[in-house]
């Protein structure tokens, strides 16, 4: 079996943080999101892998390179607009050729793996395996109609859903997708939709089974989703001490220090991570916190909040929270007079003052 992950789209959701930086790198507790992919497709035993990334951006490769690290094969495949998930299939058919599939939507998160579902497939899950999460907010995702056991239908984002289901970012197919993806046409949003190859399938006598995700799955389109997804990978993170805490400094609960990095007459409260040589000095460092490397916290609380490279908090009065501060960020308190607020953001940026 192979693995198709992807890495393009613009991310609009995700702006500003998305202006410079590609969504799939973010750091969910201090690793890049398309990295939780590559972990998942590479522990199901899966290590020819593609990535479809954007046509004029670098990025990802440059991040990611070419598998050495996870003992697996990477290539990528540039794509040279979103022209939809449909389309992201279609580009990859040289390098699939007849082999299955597992096709991972790069933003998407699952605790548990997915080997169960590639398990199912091998074990007669008919053309196409879709896995199916109950969400709240149906019409965000691709959304199934069941009867029994069975798909009976699958439209996009519909305004009014047909079960509370979503269709994840996580399918297994035959070499049958081929045909639906080059059968269909694009949507009225102009992207060739994944979910209408799933309905071709359906049309056309392919057999389309499912399994449920009764665990906990994200898709991370949402600065809201990824603050989730920190909380709970934190939670579930076995922790390590590579750096130092000097003996001033309270730790509590699980706290991993990442190598170099530094606590200095500071609490902190787990589940935290503190990234490579990040320092943290006489501030307090609340749950679910990640602080990528590079950083410095000085005179500041922080809590529930992502925080990437090379940033600098200093002796900012109130408490920080639900927080996401992309690289390079800085917020420090004014030393000169008049004492006010000075604000350089940029597009896109969001600011809540009390
Ligand atoms: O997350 C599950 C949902 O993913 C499904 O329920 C929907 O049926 C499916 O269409 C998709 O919806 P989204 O609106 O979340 O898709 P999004 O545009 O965010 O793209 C998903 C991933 O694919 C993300 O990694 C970006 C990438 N992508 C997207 C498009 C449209 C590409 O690489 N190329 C593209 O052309």
């Amino acid at each position: 079996m192979k693995a198709l992950i992807t890495s393009g789209g613009r991310g609009t959701r995700l702006q500003p943080i998305t202006h410079t930086q590609n969504k799939h790198l973010i750091p969910i507790a201090n690793k890049a999101i398309l990295h939780y992919a590559i972990d998942a497709v590479v522990e199901a035993g899966i290590r020819d892998i593609a990535i479809v990334v954007n046509a004029d951006d670098d990025e990802v490769e440059r991040a990611i390179g070419y598998g050495e690290a996870w003992d697996a094969r990477i290539r990528y495949i540039p794509q040279e607009a979103p022209l939809g998930l449909a389309h992201v299939v279609k580009i990859a058919q040289d390098f699939i050729q007849d082999d299955p599939f597992l096709f991972y939507l790069g933003d998407n998160m699952v605790v548990g793996g997915v080997k169960r579902f590639v398990e199912r497939f091998e074990n007669g899950g008919g053309n196409c395996h879709l896995t199916l999460a109950k969400v709240k907010d149906p019409s965000r995702f691709g959304v199934p109609e069941l009867r029994g056991k069975h798909i009976v239908s699958i439209e996009e984002k519909p305004v009014h859903p047909k079960s509370d289901y979503a269709v994840a970012g996580i399918y297994i197919y035959d070499s049958s997708i081929f045909e639906a993806v080059n059968a269909i046409r694009p949507s009225a949003r102009g992207e060739l939709e994944i979910s209408d190859a799933h309905q071709y399938l359906l049309d056309n006598g392919y057999q389309v089974t499912y399994s449920e995700i009764t665990g906990w799955w994200k898709d991370t389109g949402k600065p809201s989703d990824l603050l989730e997804a920190n909380r709970l990978v934190l939670e579930n993170l076995a922790p390590y001490q590579e750096g130092s805490a000097d003996a001033q400094s309270l730790l509590a609960g699980k706290v991993t220090l990442e190598k170099g990095a530094q606590v200095i007459n500071s609490h902190i409260r787990g589940p935290v991570i503190i990234g490579k040589n990040t320092v943290i000095k006489n501030s307090y460092i609340g749950p679910y916190t990640a602080i990528y490397h590079d950083s410095l916290i000085e005179k500041s609380e922080i809590e529930f909040s992502i925080v990437m490279e090379r940033c600098r908090i200093t002796d900012v009065g109130i408490r920080i929270e639900s927080s996401i501060l992309g690289s390079g960020v800085e917020v420090v308190r004014a030393q000169d007079k008049p004492r006010t607020h000075r604000f350089i953001l940029g597009a896109q940026s969001h600011l809540e003052i009390v």
